[in-house]
């Protein structure tokens, strides 16, 4: 109470002496904005078993000291939500998009369900959000694609359904795209050759089908982790591949993939780890795979190639054995 009488006269000081509304909100309403949508996500967890947010999330210190939050020096509104691995059942409440200067959501390991409310699409400094190994179900929203400054997307394990949207096209400062065991399916959308930075795409164990886009990794120069594996992708291994020169890890195992490997294959030279098992490839093995310089990891089984360094030409298999030159 002490606070209040003595705080009122100099917040009407400095409207008087700078005549600055922005001044006046820069405490404490503000930061009961943040205060009011983190108690709306506590209200919807139905289940805390180690009783975090009930015992650490209260009202007698700021937000800025519960458990999982961050804020921001300066402005003191909360920069970073860590819920990961606590074991939380419920729903995300709209109420979090008033977090608006929120660039971390990360509340992976827990039982979250139902769908996203598109309300979070104001979350537009959001740049890291990892919201895998919980229950979210329905499609991917198309309004992701606002989060404009977004790095990470980590959607992986979870229950998501429908089409990857084309919208993703436009998160141009996108690095990492994660989104494998879900239960997505339709084509792998053209879109994703805007996103030039991307460094890593997991798709894996979903129910992705169609042909590989041809020009989707036409640029796509910073890409070191391509992993496609347990699909339904059919067709050829499109040429535009070979440009990616960083890439390190390629995995298009167990889908319908048919044709040769083609010897551009050799100008990945950072290889480490490359599976291309169960297809339905044809044709020699190149055999400057054998000359990739770090390759570590090779797996061709359970397809119709030949070995050209062998005599008696039967089908290549090696399975996940460290690869000796
Ligand atoms: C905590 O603070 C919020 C916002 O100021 C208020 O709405 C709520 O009633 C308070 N809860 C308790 C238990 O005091
Ligand atoms: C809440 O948790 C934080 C971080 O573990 C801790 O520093 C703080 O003292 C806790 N606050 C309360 C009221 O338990
Ligand atoms: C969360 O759990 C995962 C898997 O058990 C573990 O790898 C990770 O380090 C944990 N993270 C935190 C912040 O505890
Ligand atoms: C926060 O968001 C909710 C739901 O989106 C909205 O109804 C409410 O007015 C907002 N509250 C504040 C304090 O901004
Ligand atoms: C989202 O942003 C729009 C426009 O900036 C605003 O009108 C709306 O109130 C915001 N909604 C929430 C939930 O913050
Ligand atoms: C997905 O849904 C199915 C049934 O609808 C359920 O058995 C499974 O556990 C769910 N998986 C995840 C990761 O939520
Ligand atoms: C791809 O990027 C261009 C600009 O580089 C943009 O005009 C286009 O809308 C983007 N495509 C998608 C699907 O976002
Ligand atoms: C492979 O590398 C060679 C020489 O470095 C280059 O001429 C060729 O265009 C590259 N092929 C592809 C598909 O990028
Ligand atoms: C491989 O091709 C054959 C003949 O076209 C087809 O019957 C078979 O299902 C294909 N196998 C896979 C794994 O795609
Ligand atoms: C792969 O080889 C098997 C046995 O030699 C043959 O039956 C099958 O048709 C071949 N599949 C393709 C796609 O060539």
């Amino acid at each position: 109470m002490g606070n209040i009488v003595f705080l009122l006269p100099s917040m009407v000081f400095v409207v008087l002496l700078h005549n600055s509304v922005a001044a006046l909100s820069a405490e404490s309403p503000t930061t009961t904005t943040d205060q009011l949508a983190l108690l709306a996500l506590k209200a919807h967890v139905t289940h805390d078993p180690q009783n975090l947010l009930a015992t650490n999330w209260t009202n007698a210190t700021s937000v800025c000291n519960w458990i999982g939050v961050t804020c921001g020096s300066n402005h003191q509104r909360v920069t970073t939500l860590d819920l990961s691995n606590m074991s939380l059942v419920g729903t995300v409440p709209p109420h979090l998009a008033n977090l608006s200067f929120l660039s971390q959501l990360n509340i992976r390991f827990n039982h979250f369900h139902g769908s996203l409310p598109m309300e979070l699409a104001n979350l537009s400094s959001l740049k890291y959000i990892n919201f895998g190994y919980n229950n979210f179900q329905g499609e991917i929203p198309s309004w992701f694609a606002s989060f404009t400054q977004l790095q990470s997307l980590f959607l992986y394990h979870n229950n998501f359904s429908g089409v990857i949207p084309s919208s993703l096209g436009s998160l141009l400062n996108l690095e990492k795209l994660m989104l494998y065991d879900n239960d997505l399916e339709g084509h792998i959308p053209t879109a994703i050759k805007n996103l030039s930075n991307l460094k890593w795409l997991y798709l894996d164990n979903n129910k992705l089908s169609g042909q590989l886009p041809s020009t989707l990794f036409d640029h796509l120069p910073k890409l070191q982790h391509l992993v496609l594996e347990v699909n339904l992708l059919f067709g050829r291994i499109p040429t535009s591949l070979f440009k990616c020169q960083e890439l390190q890890v390629l995995s298009l195992s167990v889908n319908a993939l048919e044709g040769s490997v083609p010897q551009e294959i050799g100008n990945l030279t950072k290889l480490s780890e490359l599976y291309l098992y169960s297809n339905n490839l044809t044709g020699e093995i190149p055999s400057i795979i054998g000359s990739l310089p770090f390759l570590e990891y090779l797996d061709l089984s359970d397809n119709n190639l030949t070995d050209s360094r062998n005599t008696w030409g039967t089908s290549f298999t090696c399975s996940s054995q460290p690869f000796s030159q």
